[in-house]
């Protein structure tokens, strides 16, 4: 049998980050490949191999795999939510073209396993607010969605046509200490622990009570490696998974920051984000998940919010 070895695509992101570290642990440090378009976070820096890599240069990447006898990809890099509706052609063109590539190069070498992120974005105003089935009326409305449904599709015909053992999460807003948050809709959640440190208090973009799904960094990277190390017989969606953990509102995550810091304060401006954001589903039916490879989220907003503060305090925020 070969020995695994893994490329991660857009490593020095918010999640790429944490799953390269994650999963260095788990296959040994020199099986883990990190790759981005931009330089080596600080935090993967002596902990593996890290090559300079644009996932939109399809040879390079072709000779990348082959070089380093890469087994399994996962693909991190993609244009998010806010930061794509300021330019719809170049997110629509990272996020297909690059999966694209992938793909390709994933059929034509047999590799084992893609990975590849869908979100929550995917649903759009005509969805369930409430507890958002797997299946169910997806009409999205940003670019960004847009390219996550057909995203979700390309990996399913390519599963169904070629036989590529591609799997995928829809996650939720996520929340982490580690690496800074790439330009997306729920990133409020993380800005405020980060102000409400330094300055007890916080503009938030969104109104006070829109709720959304939103999932600490610890729960994503279990279920990422979750789905992954699922015997390929026990999965039945081939296009992307619901999964869920916590949904809050903006007052209600502010409400929790002031159980530790008494004197934070909130206030309200919302900006073209909130039309997104009221386009998303509060919450998410994750059953389907549950039920085929057990996933289980850990963390609640309570346990969450003293988790981050507790590290952010030790960064020395
Ligand atoms: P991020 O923006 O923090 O990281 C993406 C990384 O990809 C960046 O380091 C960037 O430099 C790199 N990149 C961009 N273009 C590239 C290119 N052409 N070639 C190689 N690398 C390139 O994003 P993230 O939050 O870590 O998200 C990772 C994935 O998870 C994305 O597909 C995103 O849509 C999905 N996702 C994230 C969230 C979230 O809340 N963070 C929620 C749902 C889905
Ligand atoms: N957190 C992401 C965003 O807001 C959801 O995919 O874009």
């Amino acid at each position: 049998m070969t020995k695994d070895k893994i490329l991660v695509i857009g490593a020095s992101g918010q999640i790429g980050v944490e799953l390269t570290l994650a999963l260095r642990k788990l296959y040994g440090n020199s099986n883990v490949v990190a790759s981005d378009l931009r330089e080596e976070n600080e935090l993967l820096k002596g902990s593996g191999p890290y090559v300079s890599l644009d996932v939109m240069n399809k040879e390079m990447l072709h000779v990348q795999v082959i070089r380093q006898n890469i087994t399994q990809i996962y693909l991190l890099a993609a244009i998010l939510s806010a930061t794509g509706e300021k330019n719809p052609g170049l997110a629509w063109h990272l996020n297909m073209q690059g999966l694209l590539n992938v793909l390709d190069i994933a059929r034509e070498e047999k590799l084992k396993k893609v990975y590849w992120p869908s979100s929550i974005a995917v649903f759009g105003p005509t969805s369930p607010k409430i507890n958002c089935p797997q299946q169910t009326i997806i009409e999205p409305i940003t670019v960004y969605g847009i390219s996550k449904y057909a995203g979700e599709f390309w990996c399913n015909y390519y599963h169904q046509r070629f036989g590529v053992d591609v799997r995928s999460i829809r996650y939720p807003g996520l929340i982490s200490y580690k690496s800074a948050p790439g330009g997306g809709t729920t990133d409020y959640a993380i800005e405020i622990f980060h102000e409400a440190l330094e300055n007890k208090q916080y503009k938030c973009f969104l109104k006070e009570d829109t709720y959304l799904p939103m999932m600490y960094m610890p729960d994503a990277i279990s279920a990422t490696i979750g789905l992954m190390e699922a015997p390929a017989d026990k999965l039945t969606v081939h296009t992307s998974y619901n999964i869920s953990a916590i949904s809050f509102s903006p007052k209600e995550i502010a409400a929790e920051i002031k159980k530790h810091i008494p004197d934070f304060k909130i206030t309200y401006a919302p900006d073209y984000r909130q039309k997104i954001a009221d386009s998303w589903p509060q919450s998410i039916d994750d059953s389907v998940a549950k039920k085929d490879w057990g996933w289980k989220p850990e963390y609640n907003l309570s346990l969450m919010t003293e988790d981050m503060l507790a590290n952010l305090n030790n960064k020395g925020q």
